[in-house]
């Protein structure tokens, strides 16, 4: 609501109700017509047909064609003929109606066996040597273009890669698709030998661990924001809050780790930007995978907070293998490889050095981000 206040956007935002709301009205008013017409001309011709039926027999009454039992009868038969009739058609429409929405539920069975279709019994690595994507392409459903265009990157163990690029290059998508959340349209993904795609994606995910640029802010306690549940006691939750910078946060919470970070509730607490991001970074750490990505993890933090977390991924985040996807480029330099994206394409990978050396679009963003510093 502040958003609407500061961009003075009331009438705008009224005005586009009203607009939405009479286009409504008027698609409600169009159906109530025809409908209406549509009932007219049946009743009416209805009415017709009872009425000649009831001037016919009237007739044959009168010339005494047949006795006064049979035409009774008759009324008898058409009356209930008519109901009959009536439910017939009643019956058809609701059949009519139902079945549209039975075409989407048998579409959509189709689509979810499609996805879960293959057997996915192999094992998942103990651990793993290297990493590699071998082009691999990527459409977002219902989007016109792909998202990644036969992009092959390589992650060795014990590495610090990096991901660099302009907003919507593509960035998030691939660290998705390498954490097993997305499966790739084209383009395999490997752990040394084993495809991802024979393997159950839950056995991937126990293995990865993802700081996400759009990370959730779970109504829960702090220590369940962190641990999400897995019982690794209390020495592994406080190294992951100190890696993080999340212990000085909860240390200001009036009831520590069982603060409950929402204020819809009683002596629940909200937090700002930075010191959600502090929590989410810890979840990550926390979760002591083989491979941790870190999609902008610093973006909300504070100066003193984001040197600490480099500093701390650069020493090689205790032997971890960290994919690392940032706009602060001074902290990419210590990356093992760099991998700049752009527009869904690789464009150029090697260390800092190549890279700067090569002057291509990597050697222009570092320069002048750098150049705001001097
Ligand atoms: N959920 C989605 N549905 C459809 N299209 C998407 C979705 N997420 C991203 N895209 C599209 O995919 C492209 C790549 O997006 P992606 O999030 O991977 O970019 P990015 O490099 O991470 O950008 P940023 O630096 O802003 O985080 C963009 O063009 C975007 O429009
Ligand atoms: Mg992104």
């Amino acid at each position: 609501a502040a958003e609407v206040r500061s961009f003075t956007m009331r009438g705008f935002l009224l005005r586009m109700y009203d607009a939405v709301a009479r286009a409504e009205q008027d698609v409600m008013l169009g159906l109530a017509r025809r409908q209406m017409l549509t009932r007219l001309a049946g009743e009416a011709l209805g009415g017709l047909g009872a009425a000649l039926v009831y001037v016919a027999l009237g007739v044959l009454l009168a010339v005494a064609a047949i006795p006064l039992a049979v035409a009774g009868t008759a009324v008898l038969a058409i009356r209930s003929g008519q109901t009959s009739l009536g439910n017939l058609m009643y019956a058809t429409n609701q059949l009519y109606e139902e079945g549209l929405y039975f075409t989407d539920f048998l579409e959509f069975c189709e689509q979810a066996e499609g996805r879960v279709s293959g057997e996915r019994g192999a094992p998942m690595p103990r651990s793993f040597e290297r990493i590699v994507a071998d082009k691999v392409s990527f459409t977002y459903p219902g989007a016109d273009a792909p998202a990644l265009r036969e992009v092959s990157v390589e992650i060795k163990h014990g590495e610090i890669v990096a991901f660099v690029g302009e907003n919507g290059s593509g960035k998030t998508t691939l660290a998705k698709i390498l954490s097993g959340l997305y499966e790739p349209d084209t383009g395999t993904i490997l752990w040394d030998d084993t495809d991802l795609r024979q393997v159950d994606p839950d056995l991937l995910r126990t293995r990865t661990a993802v700081i996400a640029q759009d990370h959730t802010r779970w109504p829960l306690t702090a220590r369940y924001n962190i641990t999400m549940g897995t019982g690794k006691g209390e020495p592994a939750l406080h190294e992951a809050a100190a890696v993080a910078g999340a212990d000085d946060v909860i240390a200001r919470l009036p009831h520590g780790y069982r603060t409950l970070l929402d204020r819809r509730f009683k002596d629940g607490c909200e937090l700002s930007g930075g010191q959600w991001q502090r929590i989410a970074v810890a979840r990550g750490f926390h979760r002591d995978a083989d491979l941790l990505i870190c999609d902008e993890p610093t973006a909300a933090l504070d100066a003193r907070a984001e040197h600490a977390l480099f500093e701390r991924i650069r020493t090689h985040a205790d032997g971890r293998t960290v994919l690392l996807i940032t706009h602060r480029l001074a902290s990419v330099r210590y990356a093992d490889r760099i991998y700049v994206l752009d527009r869904g394409l690789v464009t150029e990978h090697g260390d800092h050095d190549t890279l700067m050396a090569l002057n291509g679009l990597y050697a222009d963003l570092y320069t002048l981000q750098a150049s705001a510093y001097r």
